[in-house]
């Protein structure tokens, strides 16, 4: 089509008329032999999955549902950042073909007026120190109108929040050529302090008042940083600054 500028991310591309999910079939992949940046994508999905075991509704051609199957050499631990990376070239994606002011919700929620645009997953396997596989999914509400959220009013799409119907094409284009341009820099750095600045001016959490959600609780902190791997610094009361990494946690506005 000529459309895709990528050197390697989106060189096979499996494109799906309808699947459970992009990252269950990236994982089935991930578990054989693959191309290195493949990507899957969705007209729709049966049963998308969330992070922290939520569903993911997908309706059919109103959204861009994929995911970036990759065999990166980096530790476990560093693969939280990928999904940071993914939130930004997300966000660079969507501003390049359309213009409405985004903002990320740490660690990797695309929201406008404090609605969500985009979710990301990622998902790996892994042995103890490698990474034989990582999937990074990608749910952007293209042009799903309000109707398609149902009672769920905490959902926007780039239709209702641009007033414009959004070009899937385009944008699948412009949201992999900047993920192979931030995460090729990632892999020649080992960090994510090249795109800290940019992250945090497009941050929506950093220094406002969060409330933390873990499986032991919550509690009302202070963002007040994100750390050079990705993680969200927070204090409470004066206290001690901690830091938060993305695994079981959620974090809300106050
Ligand atoms: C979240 O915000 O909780 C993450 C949502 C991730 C949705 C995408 S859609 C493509 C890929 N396949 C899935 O089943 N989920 C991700």
């Amino acid at each position: 089509e000529g459309l895709l500028d990528t050197e390697f991310i989106g060189r096979e591309i499996i494109y799906l008329d309808s699947v459970d999910s992009t990252n269950s079939y990236a994982k089935r992949l991930g578990e054989k032999d693959f191309i290195d940046g493949t990507v899957i994508i969705a007209e729709e999905q049966i049963s998308g999955r969330g992070r922290l075991g939520r569903d993911w509704v997908s309706p059919k051609s109103k959204g861009i549902w994929m995911t970036i199957l990759l065999k990166p050499d980096i530790k476990p631990e560093q693969a939280s950042q990928v999904t940071l990376i993914a939130a930004v070239a997300v966000m660079k994606g969507i501003k390049g073909v359309c213009d409405t002011d985004i903002m990320i919700k740490w660690p990797n929620d695309l929201v406008h007026n404090g609605r969500k645009l985009c979710g990301i997953l990622t998902e790996l396997g892994a042995e103890i120190d490698r990474i034989n596989y990582l999937c990074v999914g990608i749910g952007i509400n293209a042009n799903s109108d309000e109707k398609d959220f149902g009672d769920l009013n905490t959902a926007t799409s780039i239709k209702i929040a641009s007033g414009l119907q959004a070009d899937r094409k385009k944008i699948i284009a412009e949201v992999l050529k900047s993920f192979e341009n931030y995460y090729s820099l990632f892999l020649k750095n080992g960090n994510i302090s090249f795109m800290l600045d940019e992250y945090k001016k497009a941050s929506a959490n950093v220094g406002k008042e969060v409330r933390v959600i873990t499986k032991d609780g919550e509690f009302k902190a202070v963002a007040e940083d994100i750390s050079s791997n990705g993680h969200l610094l927070v204090r409470r009361d004066g206290g001690r600054i901690e830091e938060i990494t993305s695994g079981e946690v959620s974090v809300r506005g106050i």
